[in-house]
This record gives C-alpha cells, structure tokens and sequence, in this order.
C-alpha cells in the first residue's frame, strides 16, 4: 500500500466513492492519450471550417473519416457496438447519436451537435461542439449559449478531491435557472484506455455526492441540455439516435478533462 493506497482507503472507510487505481492514468498513458485528443481536436478544427448549409450530414461523416484516418487514427465511433459511421450528428430535437445520411441536409437555422471520438495508437479521446448553421432563431442561439456555460461552470466546478457531483449541480442549477432540463439517463464516462469507462458521469446529482475526483481520473463533461422535457425516445429502426419527447431543441457540448493535482486539465473540446 502506498500514500495513495492509504488516503482512497481511508476516503472509502468513510463511505466514499473512489476510483479502482486503474482508473488512474499513469504518466506513460497521459502522454499518450493526449496524442489522441490532440487529434480529436483537429478533427473538431477540420469540421468548424468546412461545416455550413446545403452540406449533408454525410459530408461530415467523410471529413472525419478522412482527416483521422490521414493522420494516422482511427474513428471510434465506427462499428461500436454496430454505429455505422465515424461521427455522431445531432440536428436540432435529436439529443444525441445522430447517424449522419447523405439524405439529410444542413439548413440555415439549424443547430447542430458534432461528437467526435478518436482512437490514435489504441488510446481514446472524446468531444463535441455545437454549430449554428447561419441565422439561427433567438430560442436557438440561447439555448446554445446556456449549453457551453453550463459546461464552463461544471468544469470551474470540477476540483481534485471534490466530488463529480459537484460538476453536475452546476451544470444543473445553471440549466434551471434558464428554464431548461438536463437529460438524466444518458450522462458521461470515463475514457482514455477505452471509449466508455467507469465511472458513468450524472449532470443531474446533487453538490458532494458521487465519485471523488481523483488526480490521474479522467472522463467527460457532457450535458445534454433539453429546451423542455428531459425525456426522450429512440429511433425504433437505428435503434440509436436518441430524440428529445416533446420535439423541443436539445444541445449538447463535450469536454474531455484530466484531473491533476492542482486541478482539471481540458485535453480535448
Ligand atoms: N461520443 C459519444 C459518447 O460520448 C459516442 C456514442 S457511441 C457511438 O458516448 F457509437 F454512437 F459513437
Ligand atoms: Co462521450
């Protein structure tokens, strides 16, 4: 057992929630992980400069693809558990895992999340943006905006040794009092030595509950933020892309953080 050992022990003896080391990235792995969301990055880049209206959703599907796998990765999306493409798109009152179609076009007034996810030399990385696809609507814009403060005030929340839900009140209450809701079933993760690691990432739990964030974690911050209910339906046919119940406009915006010592690093937005 060593100094850690004995302060994750004794932080569980009081009944709290630590990671498993293994959840810890060594020096080596940040090294490397960070490789894979500098390149996650670029693809985010690649996509804001080129993404506007009458493109299809599959034309951005086809910038990623390219752009990662011509710097050497790989899309993680494609083929996971059956997704099959390289992106996910997200249009409007589709909250989540969108599956870009050369069908669907991109319209002036449209907001759309992209999330991309890169594997580089088997180390992951994860994040997503919001884009306005010309004029959008007052409700839209605001929506959007709302969505990346929430996310800024969860990450300035986010403080080694603090706790995950912490992250998530923020984002919460900052949500509320905008008049929206935060979707509750569907959260973030850990991730760098896979996709989706522990722990599963709640935007709805309360201040001083969940995880203890632990220098070396890292996961991501990505509320998805509804206009109005958080409830949500899956598309029956793709059996993925996830929609907003009452058809109202949903955003999110992702960010992949690593906790240090002194306090929590973005490596990929
Ligand atoms: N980036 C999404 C996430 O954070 C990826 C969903 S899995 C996919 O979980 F297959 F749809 F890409
Ligand atoms: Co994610």
């Amino acid at each position: 057992m060593d100094k850690l050992d004995i302060k994750l022990w004794s932080l569980a003896a009081k009944g709290e929630i630590v990671p498993d080391r293994s959840l810890l990235k060594t020096p080596a792995q940040i090294r490397e992980i960070r490789k894979s969301a500098d390149l996650n990055t670029g693809v985010l880049d690649h996509v804001a400069a080129h993404i506007k209206a009458g493109m299809s959703t599959a034309e951005i599907d086809r910038l990623v693809y390219d752009y990662t796998v011509s710097h050497g990765g790989i899309p993680a999306p494609l083929n996971y558990e059956g997704f099959p493409k390289s992106v996910c798109t997200s249009i409007n009152n589709v909250i989540c895992h969108g599956i870009p179609d050369g069908n669907e076009i991109l319209r002036e007034g449209d907001i759309i999340n992209v999330d991309v996810s890169t594997i580089l030399n088997g180390y992951f990385s994860d994040a997503s943006r919001m884009f306005t696809i010309g004029e959008v609507s007052p409700r839209a814009e605001k929506l959007v905006r709302v969505t990346k403060e929430c996310v800024e005030l969860g990450l300035s929340a986010a403080k080694p040794w603090g706790h995950l839900g912490d992250i998530a009140w923020a984002i919460n209450s900052h949500a509320r009092e905008n008049g929206y809701s935060v979707v509750e079933d569907i959260g973030g993760h850990g991730i760098g030595l896979e996709f989706h690691e522990e722990p599963f990432v709640s935007y709805v739990t309360p201040k001083g509950s969940e995880m203890v964030l632990v220098p070396g974690m890292m996961f991501t911050i990505e509320p998805m933020i509804n206009e109005g209910s958080p409830d949500f339906f899956i598309d029956e046919e793709n059996g993925w892309t996830v929609y907003t119940i009452d058809d109202g406009l949903s955003a999110q915006i992702e960010y992949m953080v690593l906790v240090t010592e002194t306090g929590v690093e973005v490596l990929t937005k």
